[in-house]
């Protein structure tokens, strides 16, 4: 199937997670994970190629970059308390943001690329975009073992941030995150 196919199919199981996630914030990190295999699997198979053509190029700059606003959200959502009455909100933001590129990439990105994308072409990134998303989203990391996982479960102290938030650690919210889960 063409890669416009295999992503499109992916945006609506993207579209569904959200969905998800509004109801009920313990799909959030599903939602993020897919979120970010993607972006990373999208810029690899589509817009890597796809920038490649000066008529499209700024587009594809601007949607790719449009990941990277998204992976900002992402982490300043991790970052705060999953617990918190306002988590919604948090994403509700990361949605609605998610949702308007997803919109821009099919109805104006999808059908441009396939005016400079040779057809064969589209066929053969779609077949590894699936390939890729599937090992990449099938992958289980190994569980901790006790002793370690009890360890790094205890909650820390809660402490008070430069803007007067408590915290319950200061390293909450760093690091890649979206692939650890
Ligand atoms: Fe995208
Ligand atoms: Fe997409």
């Amino acid at each position: 199937m063409s890669i416009i196919n295999e992503l499109t199919s992916h945006h609506t199981t993207l579209r569904q997670l959200y969905a998800q996630a509004e109801k009920d914030p313990k799909f959030f990190e599903d939602f993020s994970r897919h979120l970010v295999v993607h972006h990373t699997m999208e810029e690899k198979y589509f817009y890597d190629i796809l920038q490649a053509y000066p008529e499209v190029e700024h587009d594809a700059l601007e949607a790719v970059n449009e990941h990277h606003i998204i992976e900002l959200i992402i982490k300043d959502a991790e970052g705060f308390p999953h617990d918190h009455d306002h988590f919604p909100i948090k994403i509700e933001g990361l949605g609605e943001y998610t949702t308007h590129h997803l919109d821009e990439e099919e109805m104006e990105i999808f059908p441009m690329s396939q005016n400079v994308i040779p057809a064969d072409d589209l066929e053969t990134l779609g077949k590894l975009f699936v390939e890729a998303k599937n090992k990449i989203l099938g992958i289980k990391l190994p569980e901790l073992p006790g002793a370690i996982a009890t360890a790094i479960a205890k909650p820390a102290a809660p402490t008070k941030t430069t803007a007067g938030v408590i915290s319950r650690s200061t390293a909450h919210g760093l690091g890649i995150g979206g692939l650890k889960h």
